[in-house]
């Protein structure tokens, strides 16, 4: 008999629904939140209104997409955590219903897990490139920047991680200050193109050991076009592209010192991506050039899974489901954890 689970995400403002059957992925539909551009960043409150308009369709999408009748399902996956609380119940709550209703386990899924499983997300005709296990994942997102080190699905060790902001965090908050939209993320690559990355120089954190530091850098950003809009107010518009490079370079550099230290101390050379930063056009190149010089093996997934998706969440619940790892009903979403 085969197994089928429909997964959910809705851990911050995508609200997302998947559908595996037997290890392969059969469908994932997410519906993105358009209403928190105009703020400059995430709202809380509105993110989970929209999830609560989009949680039936996007279901229902991802079930129809698949081909796959609810009866059919063997389980339901959900993110439990760690994400915006009010955005978590509505994924959560629409989950454990559905489970009830057909009377079958509810499996739960650690969001940040989920970003590092989404290296073995496998679909029809799409290339398979699972990195073996122990591998090392930098997860970067707009929410957390660590080095893990993966030795099985259920065993993920903390290397490193951020003391204060996450790496994409950082990069939202500087294109704010420059008066770009939101998310920053893509904003700031597209700029980046075209501009040249050692024509400014930022403060670069000098942290023990592999946690990352980003803060620093935002303030020192922050002072540095404050400085210079009083010489010339239109500094910010004459050096867009600069500035954009500059301040990528600088987080790419910080990202990939700790990482190379991480390989270095383990051992280990199988070295992937996630999360929502690994879109960068810059991390990426960092990336295939220690793949070219011979030294890593790298793993980047395709992009649609590296930023919220519940094709990650599907995978995770699959492999746990697999092991009867089943979630009480009475557990409860929450909003901090660890991996
Ligand atoms: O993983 P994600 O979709 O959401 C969570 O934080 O969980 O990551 C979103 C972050 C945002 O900070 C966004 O600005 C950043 O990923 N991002 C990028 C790029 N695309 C998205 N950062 C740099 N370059 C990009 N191309």
């Amino acid at each position: 008999m085969s197994t089928t689970i429909l997964a959910i995400e809705s851990s911050c403002d995508d609200t997302s629904a998947a559908v595996i059957r037997d290890g392969i992925l059969l469908s994932n539909v997410t519906a993105s939140q358009k209403v928190h551009e105009m703020y400059g960043g995430v709202v809380p409150e509105l993110a989970s209104r929209a999830h609560q308009q989009n949680i039936v369709p996007v279901v229902d999408a991802a079930l129809k997409k698949a081909g796959v009748s609810k009866e059919e399902l063997s389980a339901i996956a959900v993110t439990l955590g760690p994400g915006l609380m009010g955005s978590l119940l509505v994924g959560v709550s629409f989950a454990k219903g559905l489970a009830i209703s057909l009377g079958i386990p509810l499996i739960e899924a650690n969001h940040l897990q989920g970003h590092i499983l989404a290296h073995f997300i496998h679909a029809p005709e799409e290339p398979v490139n699972d990195p073996p296990y122990p591998f090392l994942c930098l997860l970067v997102s707009g929410g957390n920047s660590q080095i893990v080190k993966v030795s099985a699905y259920n065993k993920m060790e903390i290397l490193g991680q951020t003391i204060d902001d996450a790496a994409g965090e950082a990069i939202d908050k500087c294109s704010k200050v420059m008066g770009l939209g939101y998310p920053g993320g893509p904003i700031i690559d597209r700029l980046a193109r075209e501009g040249n990355p050692k024509a400014f120089q930022f403060a670069k954190p000098n942290i023990p050991g592999m946690n990352y530091s980003f803060s620093g850098l935002k303030t020192s950003f922050l002072y540095f076009l404050r400085d210079k809009i009083k010489e010339n107010p239109q500094f910010i518009e004459e050096n867009k592209c600069d500035l954009a490079a500059s301040l990528e370079a600088t987080i790419v550099d910080i990202l990939m010192k700790k990482l190379k230290m991480a390989v270095k101390e383990t051992g280990i050379t199988h070295v992937a991506l996630s999360g929502g930063v690994s879109a960068n056009t810059g991390l990426r190149q960092a990336f295939k050039n220690m793949e070219k010089s011979g030294r890593w093996k790298i793993y980047i997934p395709k992009f649609s899974y590296t930023t919220d998706n519940a094709a990650m969440i599907a995978i995770t619940g699959y492999y746990k489901f697999l092991d009867g790892e089943y979630c009480p009903l009475s557990k409860p979403a929450y909003s901090r954890t660890v991996l």
